[in-house]
């Protein structure tokens, strides 16, 4: 049954993506529109980041992976990038919010470039959350789709110069093994609101066959009905990974 809605105000028995992955753009232009500084905008999208967390747990999706932060997002103004660290360490310091739902936290990207507090945050978030059994939330911070490539490779070059691994050894599944996200996987539906329509550097590899929905919804105006939609679209796709 988990392949179905289980709750659900979409149309009954619509086809219940497993992992759904969300870039979440458009904060800035959502506050700018207000006349409100752009950093308003990334605190809306937190509340929505967390509504939307809520409602998937709620009809039975099993992993969402959010992009929050880019490895291209230092290149903005040093305030703008101070803000959104600090909203992200404000955001951890209350994340047992999610502890009634059993909601379970991850990140991917590189934690390297962030400071300190902020990686025993996120380390704090991951082990407490480890044991829970509802939705698996992929929260990807300073996460770049090339980079967590490079990383990759980096790995397993070295696993073929000090334990001999062979090229020919080298398969899909040796790469998936060593992406950050090593256990979110092929992501079936790919949302991106904020009328962009591109993927800017998300999930690469993992995006191979996922259905891709655009909308033009400003991240900080989604709701619960704009995700029963894109799943609703997704539903109506025939999924053919090259065949027939
Ligand atoms: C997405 O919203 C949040 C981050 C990239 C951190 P933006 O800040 O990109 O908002 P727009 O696209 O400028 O409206
Ligand atoms: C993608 O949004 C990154 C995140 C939402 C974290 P951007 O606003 O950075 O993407 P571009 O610059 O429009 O491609
Ligand atoms: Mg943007």
């Amino acid at each position: 049954m988990g392949w179905f809605r289980k709750k659900t105000t979409a149309p009954a028995l619509a086809v219940l993506p497993r992992h759904i992955a969300v870039v979440m753009d458009g904060n800035g232009r959502w506050a700018t529109g207000r006349g409100l500084p752009r950093t308003a905008g990334h605190k809306a999208g937190a509340k929505v980041f967390e509504n939307i967390c809520r409602y998937a747990n709620s009809i039975g999706v099993e992993t969402m992976t959010f992009y929050a932060f880019s490895t291209e997002n230092w290149k903005r103004p040093k305030e703008e990038v101070d803000t959104l660290m600090k909203l992200f360490g404000d955001y951890l310091k209350q994340a047992d919010q999610f502890q009634k739902e059993q909601i379970r936290i991850r990140f991917v990207g590189d934690p390297a470039p962030l400071s300190e507090e902020l990686r025993q945050l996120m380390k704090h978030a991951e082990d407490s959350s480890a044991h829970f059994t509802g939705l698996t939330v992929n929260l990807a911070i300073n996460y770049g789709g090339r980079d967590e490539l490079v990383h990759a490779f980096r790995k397993i070059a070295a696993k073929a110069k000090e334990e001999g691994l062979a090229p020919e050894a080298i398969t899909e599944q040796t790469v998936s093994e060593h992406l950050y996200a090593d256990t979110c996987g092929d992501v079936d539906l790919f949302i991106r609101p904020g009328g962009e329509h591109r993927i800017s550097n998300f999930l690469l590899w993992q995006a191979a066959y996922s259905e891709i929905y655009f909308c033009d919804t400003l991240w900080p105006d989604f709701t619960s009905k704009d995700l029963d939609e894109a799943i609703g679209w997704y539903s109506g796709r025939q999924r053919r990974f090259g065949g027939i």
